[in-house]
């Protein structure tokens, strides 16, 4: 006989049944169903906008769904207003894009709109709270820097200790790890477990694969609005995962794409004495050869980033000369790069990159204002046939140049960037984690085309945190750390993440 009101424990935390969502012209969602329980941990995959996101800000009442119910245990059906509504409910979300307010600083942001809750309290006081629930994640970060000031990697573990900070039983944490080094998703990790472990029910978005398995019990794959297939993670394969994720034709062309060919060494394209920038850059000597990818590794805060900003004249550098084909080149500022056929393609695509409001065409078009505009009437067939054939060729989708730039995923919106490049004949490509946030099947093409513009004789270098995309990508590799190239391995046959990660953090040396 079932006692009233005991606790059963096998009702989920939170049910979601028949969310859609449908934006002008998309059909985000189409029907999904989702379960959480207490103490799990249920991930979320799916390609590049198979409504991850969407069903998120769903839960958090960012936006509300167009039909469906979401029923939380001992409250029953719920409409979530708003996310300060969903916050009272207990939910509690790590979006994808931190929104911090850049003027304040880290303590500040961490309890923003809490001040009710925490009463008068002294800023001393909310100092030593943020400290705390920053310690596991950022041990050096202080709590009174500006957020203005931070790197991505940073805001990114400010925007989970705000979320952390707020409490609830319900936290969802979409694609987290995205910026985090490998200390930092640890410290991340062994959170999440605690939260776990006291009975909380997490979500968990990611488009790592072997974070998943790290770290959940169960695992739902969204494809195109729907969730295919939800089952418990310990009972799935890598390659069935990718094939849910997918499709099949996937996973086949994954397996060939392991290791590059090597290439012979082309001509001289880049060369590097002796860069230095106050404090961040120490004596930097590199030769960047046609025709060759080489990859960037360090941890973050290694100084890999300043360098490539420093070649594209983005930064200033204090010392040092940059040859480009042999010729001694004075780069000051971006454009001085551009018109060297030097190509940045920035970490932070969506801020740097991108104008998110305007259409792909014409964000396409924005390195390209001379060739487009070369009297001051704007060449607009050309453009659009330019762009046109980039889509053809790359496979950008949505296939129409006129749709918003931010509503294309961002493999998408990476090609955009590429394409642009290509059209202003640049022939020195410096990525910086050219595939962060972007899903498998997407990343497999980017990977495609990188390995393309090394055989048609371009120069590569590659910033990344992904030591297997290093692996997979590079002829040689440089370590950064501490502002320096401590050493360069011209052979990555023996190659492996293990020797990568040791060189990066300075526990062995060639
Ligand atoms: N505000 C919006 N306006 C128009 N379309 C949108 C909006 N938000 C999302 N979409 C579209 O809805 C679909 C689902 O997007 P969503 O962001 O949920 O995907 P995702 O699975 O989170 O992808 P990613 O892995 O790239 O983060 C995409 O086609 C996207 O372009
Ligand atoms: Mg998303």
């Amino acid at each position: 006989m079932q006692i009233p009101n005991a606790e059963t424990p096998s009702k989920p935390l939170l049910q979601l049944r028949g969310i859609t969502k449908a934006f002008a012209g998309v059909q985000a969602l189409k029907g999904v169903d989702f379960d959480l329980r207490a103490g799990e941990v249920h991930a979320l995959m799916g390609e590049n906008g198979a409504g991850k996101s969407t069903l998120m800000k769903i839960l958090f009442g960012v936006q509300p769904p167009d039909s469906g119910t979401i029923e939380l245990e001992g409250v029953g059906e719920v409409a979530i207003d708003d996310p300060r509504h969903a916050l009272a409910l207990g939910i509690g979300l790590v979006s994808q894009e931190p929104s911090l307010v850049p003027q304040l600083d880290v303590a500040q942001n961490i309890f923003l709109g809490q001040t009710e809750a925490l009463g008068v309290v002294p800023r001393s006081q909310f100092q030593v709270k943020a400290r705390e629930i920053l310690e596991p994640l950022a041990p050096r970060l202080p709590v009174t820097a500006r957020v203005a000031s931070l790197g991505m990697a940073e805001l990114q573990v400010v925007e989970i200790a705000r979320t952390l900070a707020r409490g609830g039983k319900i936290i969802g944490f979409d694609e987290p790890t995205s910026s985090l080094t490998p200390a930092e998703r640890d410290g991340l990790f062994a959170l999440i477990r605690q939260l776990k472990n006291s009975g909380k029910g997490i979500i968990y978005i990611s488009h790592r694969i072997p974070e998943v398995y790290a770290i959940s019990d169960r695992v739902t794959v969204l494809r195109d609005g729907r969730a295919v297939a939800s089952r418990a993670t310990k009972e799935v394969s890598a390659d069935e995962l990718i094939n849910m994720i997918a499709g099949r034709r996937l996973a086949e062309e994954l397996q060939h794409s392991a290791k590059p060919v090597v290439r012979a060494g082309g001509t001289e394209a880049l060369r590097l004495e002796g860069i230095s920038a106050a404090g961040k850059l120490h004596d930097i000597n590199l030769t960047l050869r046609t025709g060759e990818i080489f990859g960037l590794a360090g941890l973050v805060g290694s100084g890999r980033t300043e360098l490539a900003r420093c070649i594209f004249g983005a930064d200033r550098k204090n010392g040092g000369s940059v040859y480009v084909n042999g010729k001694p080149l004075d780069l000051r500022q971006p454009s001085d790069a551009k018109a060297a056929g030097i190509a940045l393609i920035p970490e932070d695509r969506r801020k740097q990159a991108l104008v998110p409001n305007m259409d792909v065409e014409r964000n396409f078009g924005l390195a390209n204002f001379q060739q487009y505009s070369p009297s001051g009437f704007l060449r607009l067939k050309q453009r659009r046939q330019d762009i046109e054939r980039y889509i053809e060729e790359m496979a950008i989708r949505p296939r129409r140049a006129g749709v918003r730039i931010r509503n294309l995923s961002g493999g998408n919106q990476q090609k955009v960037i590429i394409a642009r490049w290509l059209q202003s004949g640049a022939r020195i490509f410096l990525f910086d984690e050219p595939t962060r946030g972007i899903d498998v099947g997407a990343k497999f093409e980017i990977h495609e085309l990188m390995r393309r513009l090394a055989k048609d004789g371009c120069a590569l270098l590659v910033i990344s945190s992904e030591l297997p995309e290093i692996l997979a990508l590079c002829d040689r590799v440089g370590i950064m750390r501490g502002g320096q190239l401590v050493q360069t391995i011209d052979d990555c046959s023996g190659l492996t993440e293990d020797l990568l990660m040791k060189y990066a953090s300075g526990e062995v040396a060639r």
